[in-house]
């Protein structure tokens, strides 16, 4: 297969065009047998939900090559689950898991040059998205839903890769609330957070280090990533919160911690906590482990070891995980999944 003509080890985390996306509609009680298109625009009713409502949802994967030039997804079943929970929260028909799948599947075949080669460190990162399409003007459900994957090559998701990022604790917006979306990929928590984030960076910051809603007193989550920290005695602590997403990478980094000596906490982290950290990370599909140099709380701040180069157990966590999802390094645990050629 000869690949697109990009420069792969230098690609940034946006949209780099691809050949071909898939859609798949839900009308009359039923989702169609979707279609493969080299559109990359939607015709849309002017009062379909999702444009005025907010019912939408998302979600964020990638596939990569491996050594032997097969392409792999990596725990392809939990992003099919969590689109049907992000569904189900606002009230839009969820694609069922095996439509999931295949839809994912199709439209990384309809792409495979764009699968960055291995070694590159680019992937290709995969965005399934349910729309309501449906027209409404009183707040309600649409009847009709639209389903569609695209894919794009990708390099890091923070400019500055495997690098120590910069955090500021967020006081004055709140992306989510405990009892509202928080947990599920909805596009109206990423526009709650764009003030705070553009304001982040305004001001030298790489990002924000959300507080919860109710106590401003217990970490929740960044922008795009959850969020953990190294203690002293080594613990992998990563906050528990009805208002963040439950991230996969940091469900699989709760497994690979253990097996690297550490002891893997999921509770209640109070912001004080910080300052005992011997370490802190973001992680996600996106940002995979981005380490963390330094937060800022008010007028105090943390800095993780020299701010720039990332600690120990962030370093091991990134190299197991990475190399687990390249194939690089055997998968005892089923999350790598070759994608079938049609
Ligand atoms: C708000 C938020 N938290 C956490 C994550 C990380 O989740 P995952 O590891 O499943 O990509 C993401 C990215 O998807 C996110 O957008």
């Amino acid at each position: 297969m000869t690949k697109a003509d990009l420069d792969w080890a230098h690609l940034d985390f946006g949209y780099h065009p691809t050949d071909y996306n898939v859609r798949y509609s839900f009308k009359d009680g039923a989702w169609d047998q979707g279609v493969v298109t080299d559109s990359d625009t939607i015709p849309i009713h002017m009062a379909a939900t999702c444009l005025h409502y907010g019912q939408e949802c998302f979600e964020g994967l990638k596939a990569y090559e491996t050594k032997s030039g097969d392409v792999v997804t990596f725990r392809i079943d939990d992003n099919a689950r969590r689109i049907a929970d992000s569904c189900r929260k606002i009230l839009m028909e969820p694609p069922p898991e095996e439509l999931f799948i295949a839809a994912v599947h199709r439209a990384i075949n309809a792409n495979r040059k764009y699968v960055p080669p291995h070694g590159t460190g680019a992937s290709l990162y995969i965005r399934p998205l349910v729309i309501g399409t449906g027209p409404q003007v009183g707040v309600k459900p649409a009847g009709e839903y639209m389903f569609m994957v695209f894919v794009t090559p990708v390099g890091p998701y923070f400019k500055t890769g495997f690098k120590p990022v910069h955090l500021i604790v967020e006081e004055e917006v709140d992306r989510a609330a405990p009892l509202g979306v928080g947990d599920v990929k909805v596009g109206g928590n990423y526009a709650a957070g764009l003030r705070a984030s553009m304001r982040a960076r305004a001001a030298g910051y790489t990002e924000v280090l959300y507080l919860d809603a109710k106590e401003k007193r217990h970490i929740d989550e960044s922008g795009p990533a959850n969020f953990f920290g190294i203690t002293k005695d080594n613990q992998y602590v990563t906050p528990d919160s009805p208002s963040i997403l439950p991230s996969i990478t940091n469900k699989s980094l709760i497994t690979l911690a253990e097996e690297l000596g550490l002891r893997p906490q999921r509770r209640v982290v109070d912001v004080e906590e910080i300052f005992e950290f011997n370490e802190a990370g973001c992680c996600g599909t996106a940002a995979v482990i981005t380490p963390v140099g330094s937060i800022t709380w008010h007028d105090r701040k943390k800095v993780f070891g020299d701010g720039e180069t990332p600690g120990k157990y962030s370093d091991e966590l990134y190299h197991k995980l990475t190399a687990i999802q390249t194939g690089d390094e055997p998968d005892p645990y089923g999350w790598v999944q070759v994608v079938p050629e049609k």
